[in-house]
């Protein structure tokens, strides 16, 4: 959020000190300069904003989330004329014709202009315009009413919209005036001028909605509505957590979003990508959260990464530039406007007399760009090669000895996709033309092909590297797994007990001592007898009554549990034996004296030191590397938290509860998804309904290891104001995002549990915190394997500043982590 919102909203919440919601802009009563306007409920805002991450030099007449601390702006009035200063700006209703108007200074004026307007003829206005009045509503639409009667609406924002959509606003058309309500995406991340991007319902009168480039071509169709859904909705569609209608009347058609849950605040965004895209404000992690998306593939989107632009499905930035190649605006990238493309480092060498140095280099395995021209002559590559060469326009060709022969590209080239053969899609290679010292540039000589192809590879390879700054060898890692592995395969005595029911409510006296209890059933503790040789011992048990799987069979049951009884590691629960009867079962497993994690950690008895601390991280992280790559078939946790952390004796952790997602099958997700405080652990991917992979550990794993340097729930936020006493709800911030900020700045030990009072080792909080950061970035390919996490914690592998995680990029941009946590805190001074 920019300061100069957070202003706003900290000096001057309304112009008049209470009540807030009864103000609105009138013709004597102007909106001034950095006052803001808030809704009746205080849901949505009114007020001049300048975008996050910009100068804060630009200045615009915006609505956004009033209680959402990432500054999501859902309409912007001068969305291509900002003002150059709010001190002077002043949004008001002129007395002279009733119009809503901002005026204010421009770059080009320093006197102040009208760069806004409601533009209403004087017909359409009421008979007393000078009486106008405006004011925000709870569902964020701003309306200016007939002030000789207020239920009259004269203008609305909802009949604007810039892009987004929130429930109850709509798109569509006014037949009454033609107007179309239309979606048009931002310019750049930072400028809410008209992008390339326009979702508009059929001109023609059906009731399907187009997505557009540069309003001219189209490259998504919505399908028409079927009544219920749109044709080309999916089964997620029909689950959404609002309900999307599309009416006609004889006044208007139009498409609207019902909120039939208050509690979820969702919208819709035509973003920068070209998609559409259903967001959903997930409050336990205090970030916007993809919920649906269209289209679905990215790569779908009409010319998203500008002239040779090498579009890419499986990078967290879907454009970047083939090798040889470099943005024409880096600026405009890393803005998220690709629409630039690519030009060349090096220029080509080419001319008409024929004679020419420019070669080839070789793009594998991508979409071939369709405005190319056949020629047919070519027999074989090389004279397809020399075809392209000897025409200086040519910029590319491709050759396939089967049926497609040869093909030429001149001008430039459009929609460049990278493919990959393991999805069952391969590509094509084409051979992209760049001059002699281009080529050199990236070690090949000439077009000589054997060299090329290593060339490339290390090329290509660099922006798959986001994984690989870990700089983790993998194949140290699966040494050590393997060695461990074989170790164990060498112990003894890895056969499970299958126990009686009369043994084991004998050892639980009747299930009289409760331990504890989850989702899938209660633990009670038990002493079983067992004959030793001669000696009689006694041993401590944990029996886990299994509550959610009462109909699986009893033979599935043991062949699920057998597997589970033969994985064994230090870092791991070990499972002794079970019960199983058709109506009842329960698991055995060995007593851990201590319990568990949340407990010790959050439990206000004595704090574990730091050096407990890193063990705990380090033996956590131990016990998932092996269940993912050390056993026979790899073993999904799902659902690590510190309740699922044991602790031996001697501190050691122990993981409990795998296999349950293995157990309990299909009803897994839903008994997850329901069960309290295992929310703010879920990876993005259990939200967004994608399939779970090891990477959703990972997560989950990442999120433990914040609660273990801080010492207290990351749901519970944190507050630097907490300090001196004054912490309420709406101080609220993300510890993840807090501790990634101070890091950066270099105050690792303000990151650790204040209980610790100091005493840590700061390169081993600060190589936590970023293992921590890595482990929970939105995309799963971004975030490391356990198998790297276990080296990285080791210290065997540098650790690299990890990405900010794009889901909190708007609050930690590292350029402004002070800020935004300055910011939040004084948010709270005002309230
Ligand atoms: C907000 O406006 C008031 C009155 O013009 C001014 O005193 C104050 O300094 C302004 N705040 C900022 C941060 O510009
Ligand atoms: C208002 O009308 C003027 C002139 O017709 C036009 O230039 C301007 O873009 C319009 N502004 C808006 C906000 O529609
Ligand atoms: C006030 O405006 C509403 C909506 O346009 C209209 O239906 C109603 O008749 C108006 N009332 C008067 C008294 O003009
Ligand atoms: C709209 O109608 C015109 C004229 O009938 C037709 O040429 C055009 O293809 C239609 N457009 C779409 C998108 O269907
Ligand atoms: C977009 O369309 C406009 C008018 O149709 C045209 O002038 C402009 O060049 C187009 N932009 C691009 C990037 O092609
Ligand atoms: C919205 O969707 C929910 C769940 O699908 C359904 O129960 C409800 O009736 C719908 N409401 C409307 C207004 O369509
Ligand atoms: C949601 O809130 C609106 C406005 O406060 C209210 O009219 C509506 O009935 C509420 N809907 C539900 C389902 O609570
Ligand atoms: C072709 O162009 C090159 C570079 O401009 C020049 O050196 C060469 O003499 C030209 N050859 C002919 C035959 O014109
Ligand atoms: C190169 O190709 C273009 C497009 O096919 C063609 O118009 C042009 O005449 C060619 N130039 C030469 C020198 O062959």
């Amino acid at each position: 959020m920019s300061l100069i919102m957070a202003t706003f909203v900290t000096l001057a919440s309304c112009f008049t000190p209470a009540p807030c919601a009864a103000a609105t802009v009138s013709a004597p009563r102007p909106l001034r300069g950095n006052y803001t306007l808030i809704s009746a409920q205080g849901k949505f805002e009114l007020g001049l904003f300048s975008p996050a991450g910009s100068l804060g030099d630009r200045f615009y007449l915006g609505i956004w989330y009033k209680n959402i601390p990432v500054q999501t702006v859902v309409w912007v009035g001068n969305r291509a004329t900002p003002l150059s200063a709010v001190a002077s700006a002043e949004l008001r209703v002129s007395a002279a014709d009733g119009n809503l108007e901002l005026v204010g200074p421009t770059r080009a004026s320093a006197l102040p202009v009208v760069v806004w307007s409601s533009n209403l003829s004087s017909s359409s206005m009421s008979s007393s315009p000078g009486r106008n009045t405006a004011d925000i509503r709870d569902n964020g639409n701003l309306v200016l009413v007939d002030g000789g009667n207020s239920s009259n609406v004269l203008w609305q924002s909802f009949d604007h919209p810039t892009d987004t959509l929130v429930p109850e606003a709509w798109v569509g058309e006014n037949k009454l005036t033609g107007e179309y309500q239309a979606l048009t995406s931002w310019r750049n991340a930072q400028d809410p001028a008209p992008g390339m991007f326009y979702d508009t319902v059929d001109p023609n009168g059906t009731s399907e909605f187009f997505f557009m480039w540069n309003k001219s071509r189209m490259y998504f169709r919505s399908g028409i509505w079927t009544g219920r859904i749109f044709a080309t909705a999916t089964e997620a569609t029909r689950t959404m957590l609002y309900n999307t209608t599309y009416v006609e009347t004889p006044a208007y058609r139009r498409l609207t979003n019902v909120v039939y849950d208050n509690a979820t605040i969702t919208r819709i965004v035509l973003d920068l990508t070209g998609q559409v895209k259903v967001y959903v404000w997930v409050r336990a992690r205090q970030s916007w959260q993809p919920f649906w998306t269209a289209p679905a593939v990215q790569c779908d989107v009409y010319k998203l990464c500008g002239a040779f632009g090498v579009c890419d499905q499986r990078s967290q930035l879907p454009c970047r530039c083939p090798p040889g190649f470099a943005p024409v605006s880096e600026e405009d990238w890393t803005l998220s406007d690709w629409s630039g493309g690519c030009r060349r480092r090096s220029r080509l060498t080419c001319t008409h007399n024929g004679s020419t140095t420019d070669g080839f280099l070789a793009l594998p395995d991508v979409k071939l760009p369709d405005d190319s021209h056949a020629v047919g002559a070519a027999k074989s590559k090389a004279e397809c090669e020399s075809t392209c060469q000897n025409n200086c326009s040519c910029q590319a060709y491709a050759f396939s000895a089967g049926g497609g022969g040869c093909t030429v590209w001149h001008g430039e080239i459009r929609n460049l996709e990278q493919l990959y053969a393991d999805s069952g899609v391969s590509g094509s290679d084409l051979h992209l033309r760049l001059s002699e010292a281009g080529l050199q540039d990236l070690g090949v000589s000439g077009t000589n092909g054997k060299k090329r192809g290593r060339t490339l590879w290390l090329v290509l390879g660099i922006p798959l590297a986001g994984v690989a700054a870990f700089g983790v060898s993998v194949i140290l890692a699966w040494r050590i797994l393997h060695a461990r592995r074989r170790r164990l395969a060498n112990e003894k005595g890895s056969s499970l007990v299958v126990y009686s029911y009369g043994d084991l409510r004998a050892a639980t006296k009747n299930f009289s001592e409760w331990l504890g209890g989850g989702g899938f059933g209660s633990v009670y503790r038990g002493v079983l007898k067992q004959q030793k040789g001669d000696n009689r011992t006694q041993l401590q048990v944990a029996v886990k009554k299994l509550e959610s799987l009462g109909q699986q069979g009893d033979k599935q049951f043991r062949t699920e549990v057998s597997t589970l009884g033969c994985i064994q590691h230090v870092n791991l629960v070990r499972l002794l034996g079970f019960y199983s009867s058709d109506v009842e079962k329960m698991l055995v497993y060995e007593y851990m004296p201590r319990g568990s994690l949340d407990r010790y950690l959050f439990g206000g008895g004595a704090s574990p030191s730091w050096r407990e601390r890193y063990n705990i991280m380090v033996g956590v992280a131990r016990g998932l590397a092996y269940l993912h790559h050390g056993c026979h078939d790899c073993i999904i946790h799902c659902d690590i938290k510190p309740e699922n952390i044991l602790l031996d004796e001697d501190m050691s952790p122990r993981i409990a509860d795998f296999g349950m997602a293995k157990l309990v099958g299909r009803d897994y997700s839903r008994a997850l998804t329901t069960m309290r405080g295992t929310i703010g652990y879920l990876a993005p991917e259990w939200i967004s309904g994608q399939p779970i992979s090891a990477k959703a550990d990972v997560y989950s794993f990442g999120m433990v290891l914040f609660e273990l340097i801080s010492g207290r729930r990351n749901s519970d936020g944190y507050s630097e104001v907490e300090a001196i006493g004054s912490w309420s709800s709406d101080s609220w911030t993300f510890f993840p995002v807090w501790a990634a900020g101070k890091v950066v700045e270099g105050e690792v030990a303000a990151v650790a549990d204040p209980r610790l009072r100091g005493n840590v080792r700061p390169e081993e909080v600060e190589r936590a915190c970023w293992v921590a950061c890595w482990c929970i970035q939105d995309q799963e390919a971004q975030r490391p394997t356990m198998a790297q996490v276990v080296q990285a914690l080791e210290g065997a592998v540098q650790v690299n500043a990890p990405p900010v995680p794009r889901a909190l990029q708007h609050l930690v941009h590292p350029a402004r982590l002070h800020q935004s946590s300055y910011t939040l805190t004084k948010i709270t001074h005002s309230d």
